[in-house]
């Protein structure tokens, strides 16, 4: 049983402002909130859920990051992770379509984006399809507004992208997932 009491995240190494697992600007999102904290051991839930807004879930390297960043032992990472069911550590659909919602997105039509997606999918944000093929989620701003509108399609970012190419995308997944049943 995890002991939850964020007390008891002593750590084990200093807090420190640490180079992120890749260039992707989603981590810009994750290591601000742990900054804004001061990278204090008590900002790990928050850290935690603002890294799976960006990414959808949480994955080994994440948890890394935000553990040595916050000079958390690992394991109590995990731990806190595996007890509270709202984090995942895997992405719940097979694809994924992070709509980025940000000022600048929101101003180049980015609700106009969702409304195409939706009406695809028949999710909204933060669901997924029935049959587990595509996840939506929705991101604050990706590092990439001179772009705008932006999306990330399974992890590639894709910039001016317009409602119908988001949807023949979407559609394409959705097509594979049904040839294969
Ligand atoms: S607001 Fe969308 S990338 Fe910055």
């Amino acid at each position: 049983m995890v002991d939850l009491k964020m007390a008891t995240l002593a750590r084990t190494t200093e807090p420190r402002t640490l180079p992120p697992p890749s260039d992707d600007k989603r981590w810009r999102i994750v290591s601000t909130t742990m900054r804004r904290h001061g990278f204090a051991p008590s900002a790990l839930i928050e850290t935690l859920h603002a890294a799976q807004e960006a990414f959808g879930f949480l994955d080994d390297s994440t948890l890394n990051f935000v553990a040595r960043s916050l000079g958390i032992p690992l394991s109590k990472v995990y731990g806190v992770v595996t007890f509270y069911s709202l984090f995942r550590m895997k992405p719940e659909g097979e694809h994924t379509c992070v709509v980025c919602m940000g000022t600048a997105c929101y101003i180049k039509g980015a609700s106009k984006l969702i409304s195409a997606i939706e009406e695809t999918t028949g999710c909204k944000p933060g669901e997924t399809t029935e049959d587990k093929k595509v996840s939506i989620l929705v991101a604050r701003c990706l590092g990439a507004c001179g772009i705008a509108p932006a999306v990330i399609l399974d992890g590639d970012v894709q910039g001016n992208i317009t409602p119908a190419a988001a949807q023949a995308r979407i559609e394409e997944w959705m097509q594979i997932g049904r040839a294969h049943v």
